[in-house]
């Protein structure tokens, strides 16, 4: 599905976000991707969902070299691809049919796009999305009379009526309490495990990402320290991955702290070569 080779993104001429990175994902695979602030996660995202263009390297989306894309082709293949933030950017005083068929806008043409605000055209399509998700009985739901983990499912499904082959989460559950955190990561795998989607989710917590994932990827500085199935994730790889953060941040990771300093520090601090 993804061939990645050397790929590269760089910031302001010297912020290497994404160093050289190797690897591929199958088609269908379920893939987490774990590590501390900064380790470039969301910028691997930026580039897999070909709104950031690489420095370096080559990317690409099957049979499809991304580098070789521009105008139309890369609008197509910009379409095989949801990607399901943080911030799920919906727009509250809109009514849910309408945010989930957003997602329908890419395929539409203008004016098909601007009537559907007043005539929601494909309706079965977010009916069926938003049963996907759990909720079908809020279509016509304001959205911001729902509760958060509400909108997060409207968020996914607006995905999903967008009929992607790849769905790309970052971070999707890092401002919800621990049982929706659950609930929503379980739904995104199951719907990828069912659908066939390919599923890449950067995930704040390792607990997540160890309990439902085939498939684990520790990132850090731009590069990729290890990349196992999650029983083969030790205690002094993560403690590796996340040398030198915080306290409250592993907390909040819910990576174990064994000492009482205020910085993880189980594996050696900077184990660079
Ligand atoms: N648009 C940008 N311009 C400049 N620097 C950026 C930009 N986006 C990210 N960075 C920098 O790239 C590095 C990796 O950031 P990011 O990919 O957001 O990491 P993560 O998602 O793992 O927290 C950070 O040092 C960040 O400040
Ligand atoms: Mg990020």
């Amino acid at each position: 599905m993804y061939r990645l080779e050397n790929l590269r993104k760089v910031f302001d001429g010297d912020l290497v976000a994404v160093d050289d990175v190797s690897m591929k994902v199958d088609h269908g695979e379920q893939v987490a991707v774990i590590g501390p602030s900064g380790a470039g996660k969301t910028t691997l995202f930026r580039l897999l969902n070909l709104t950031l263009y690489p420095d370096g390297g080559s990317l690409w989306l099957g049979d499809l070299d991304v580098g070789r894309l521009h105008g139309r082709g890369l609008r197509a293949a910009r379409r095989r691809i949801g990607t399901i933030y943080q911030q799920h950017n919906l727009v509250p005083r809109l009514s849910v049919v309408h945010n989930v068929l957003a997602g329908r806008l890419g395929a539409w043409s203008g004016w098909r796009a601007v009537w559907s605000l007043f005539h929601p055209q494909e309706l079965e399509a977010a009916h069926g999305a938003l049963t996907q998700v759990g909720i079908p009985e809020k279509l016509y739901a304001r959205t911001d009379e729902l509760s958060g983990g509400q909108q997060q499912r409207v968020a996914i499904a607006r995905v999903l009526v967008q009929e992607p082959e790849i769905i790309l989460a970052d971070e999707p559950v890092a401002s919800v309490d621990p049982n929706l955190a659950n609930a929503i990561v379980t739904l995104l795998v199951e719907i990828s495990r069912t659908s066939g989607k390919t599923l890449l989710m950067n995930l704040h917590s390792v607990e997540l990402a160890l309990a439902y994932f085939p498939r684990v990827i520790g990132f850090r500085g731009g590069k990729i320290e290890f990349d196992r199935p999650p029983a083969d994730v030790t205690e002094e790889m993560l403690g590796r991955l996340y040398a030198g953060i915080s306290r409250s941040e592993a907390e909040e990771a819910g990576i174990p702290t064994p000492h009482e300093s205020p910085l993880i520090c189980y594996g050696p601090l900077f184990p660079r070569k």
